[in-house]
């Protein structure tokens, strides 16, 4: 490839805006790392200073701007938006509408992973030379958390040869990943239509045959159970989940600090001898249930699956999970 589009940044180093300051540093530090790595989509800004409490993530180009409401505001104070806007068109030459905003206030009981928009804005990334369709308006998020883009990696050091199984694949990026590193075979499941079939498209845009890589759209409370009766055995499991979901399509609320331990459970029992699962969390007051990991070794890898970008310590735990 090599031919990613990684700005130089000439602002004739204005030292007005603090903000600006910090985006620079990181970025330049970023772009270093992005052009030997191919990568294009990565964080610019994470919550570095108290008084602009935003995260800035870069895609090829165009901004993803996150505000963190601490006192359930909607939007961003007017002179917030401006100095993020002056900074990414001061730095980057950005225009306004290739600025994308969105504000995380703390979701409560349902996580909702509906649509926002109707404008269908796909575009293309690039993360370690491997490509993903993302959208920055239409939904809620991206198509790709790059807080993973480690966890990603991880997997795909170990994937080749190897059987996967994704669970709560979201639009299968762990997939994608693992099968562009030579996974033998993956099957990745997700209960929404419109995740599992951009999936399919990012499989397709990597020119991944579909023959070797299910995608299955499925309630996974109830495909482990029938995944488990019919006997086959993965090298590699990804579990991803939400912090808590409940929809239409299924028969059972999921909450992981609740259901995690039962659904590890059944979870090794796919797992080949000598194979590895990776769970993961975004829950903040996660509890780990080690008494019911009892005969695995359980390592917490959330220190080293946290990109260089990410200046949030917690964005994820993460932990690595072998029988003996
Ligand atoms: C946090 S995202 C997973 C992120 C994903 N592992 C990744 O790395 O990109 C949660 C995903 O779980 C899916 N989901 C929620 N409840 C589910 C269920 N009961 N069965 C299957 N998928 C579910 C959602 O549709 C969403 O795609």
């Amino acid at each position: 490839m090599g031919d990613l589009h990684l700005p130089n940044i000439s602002d004739g180093e204005d030292k007005s805006s603090p903000l600006k300051n910090r985006i620079r540093k990181n970025y330049r530090h970023i772009r270093k790392w992005a052009k030997r790595t191919e990568t294009n989509c990565f964080r610019i800004y994470d919550r570095d200073i108290k008084e602009y409490p935003l995260a800035i993530d870069f895609y090829d180009g165009r901004f993803c701007v996150h505000y963190f409401s601490s006192m359930g505001d909607d939007e961003p104070r007017q002179d917030l938006y401006e100095a993020a806007v002056e900074a990414l068109s001061s730095l980057f030459g950005a225009r306004e509408e290739s600025i994308y905003w969105r504000t995380r206030i703390r979701r409560e009981k349902t996580e909702q992973y509906e649509k926002v928009n109707e404008e269908k804005e796909f575009f293309t990334v690039v993360e370690y030379g491997v490509k993903f369709r993302v959208n920055l308006l239409d939904y809620l998020d991206t198509g790709l958390f790059l807080d993973h883009r480690e966890t990603r990696r991880l997997v795909a050091s170990m994937a080749k040869g190897k059987r996967l199984l994704n669970l709560f694949a979201y639009t299968c990026s762990f997939s994608v990943h693992a099968a562009m590193a030579g996974a033998a075979f993956t099957k990745s499941v997700d209960l929404s239509n419109t995740y599992t079939a951009w999936g399919r498209e990012n499989f397709l845009l990597n020119g991944l045959p579909s023959q070797n890589h299910p995608i299955v759209r499925a309630d996974c409370l109830k495909f482990i159970d029938e995944e488990i009766d019919s006997r086959v055995l993965y090298d590699l499991i990804v579990i991803d989940p939400p912090t808590l979901s409940r929809s239409k399509k299924m028969d059972q609320f999921f909450d992981v600090q609740l259901d995690h331990s039962m659904f590890l459970s059944k979870a090794l029992r796919l797992l080949a001898p000598g194979g590895t699962l990776f769970f993961s969390t975004n829950a903040r007051k996660f509890k780990l249930d080690q008494e019911a990991l009892e005969g695995c070794s359980v390592i917490d890898i959330s220190q080293k699956t946290i990109p260089l970008d990410f200046h949030d310590a917690k964005i994820h735990r993460c932990w690595k999970i072998n029988q003996f």
